[in-house]
């Protein structure tokens, strides 16, 4: 196999963050600031700025109705996901933390997308598990605990449109992968599910090396 890939480093990442639509956008990098004075082994949960223009981009592109993202946390994600739908368009935010979640409802005010949201607080299987037979969505972004992903994936994929995208993060796991065996049942359960999403004949799938990797699958 030929070997592509450009290795990052601070000043090129600092330079690709700044080249994107809305780099400098006041809202979240505010929430940034507030989720960092969260702490170090905190606020690590938010996603990337990069990520989170990638996820407007395909929300857009997408022409996404109905959205679904399992992991809200302090709300970065979502109001990416809620900036990029139609008009008219819906998130539903699971989560199961009263507290960070208290802080993305300030920020979805803040970013005027909070009529576009609900949040649905709780463990997250038994919410996927209680969405109505009818539920669909155009798009799902899934970043909430790492040894339920394959269960969020079989419980979501049901609800998914044809065409329709799910998003999965942290699926380079810190650059752990690859190795041979990981003694962590995180890391465990996120190489299984890279191995499954690549060869499961129900979806088209590929491993972006965004941050910290994101598994992007088209529902056939
Ligand atoms: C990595 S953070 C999500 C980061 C978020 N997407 C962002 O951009 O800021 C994971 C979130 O999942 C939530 N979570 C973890 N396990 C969960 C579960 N079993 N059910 C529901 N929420 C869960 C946590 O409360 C946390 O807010």
């Amino acid at each position: 196999m030929r070997l592509k890939y450009l290795p990052l480093d601070s000043r090129l990442y600092r330079y690709l963050c700044q080249q994107r639509t809305g780099a400098r956008d006041p809202v979240l990098q505010a929430l940034q600031r507030e989720t960092a004075a969260l702490g170090r082994q905190v606020s690590k949960m938010q996603i990337s700025p990069d990520q989170g223009s990638l996820l407007t981009l395909l929300v857009a592109a997408l022409e996404v109705r109905a959205a679904l993202e399992v992991g809200t946390f302090t709300g970065y994600s979502s109001i990416c996901i809620a900036r990029g739908l139609r008009p008219g368009g819906r998130l539903l935010c699971l989560d199961q933390s009263p507290e960070w979640t208290q802080v993305a409802r300030q920020y979805w005010a803040r970013a005027g997308v909070a009529n576009r949201i609900e949040l649905r607080l709780g463990p997250a299987i038994p919410a996927l598990q209680k969405l109505g037979r009818g539920a669909r969505f155009d798009f799902a972004f899934i970043d909430a605990q790492k040894t339920e992903y394959d269960t969020y994936y079989e419980l979501v994929l049901p609800h998914v449109r044809r065409n329709g995208v799910m998003v999965f993060d942290n699926m380079l796991w810190g650059g752990r992968l690859g190795r041979g065996p990981l003694r962590d049942p995180a890391g465990r359960a996120i190489d299984r599910l890279n191995r499954k999403l690549s060869r499961d004949p129900r979806v088209q799938s590929v491993l972006v090396s965004v941050a910290d990797g994101l598994q992007v699958c088209r529902k056939k």
